[in-house]
């Protein structure tokens, strides 16, 4: 299910959809923070957890985070950002949350890419 997190998902969606978090302009090159958790608490039971979160640049992956009922689903990770000749440009970054009961959530939040 893809989610693009906002005050009007209700808790449901957003205890599995993973809400991006980041700077909405970055330089070329420059290296940035992301960081992808659950706006609400999800549950993190033997039973019933967040199994992975990973992050995309469109198509590109950038990171995978293999989880445990003994962690938290929130992760703050440092992402470069693309390389010169895409100035002016913008791309998307895409994060997916596996719930071993409630399948995969996607979000994304978009990025534009200064000179
Ligand atoms: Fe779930």
């Amino acid at each position: 299910m893809i989610v693009n997190v906002n005050k009007n998902n209700t808790d449901f969606e957003r205890k599995h959809a993973p809400k991006i978090e980041c700077k909405d302009v970055v330089k070329v090159n420059e290296i940035y923070e992301v960081k992808l958790y659950m706006e609400v608490e999800h549950p993190m039971e033997k039973e019933h957890y967040i199994q992975y979160i990973e992050l995309y640049a469109e198509d590109y992956p950038l990171a995978k985070i293999f989880l445990t009922p003994y962690a938290k689903p929130e992760v703050t990770l440092k992402i470069k950002a693309p390389s010169e000749g895409h100035e002016g440009r913008e791309f998307r970054l895409i994060a997916y949350a596996y719930c071993n009961l409630h399948g995969i959530w996607k979000s994304e939040k978009k990025i534009k890419i200064e000179g």
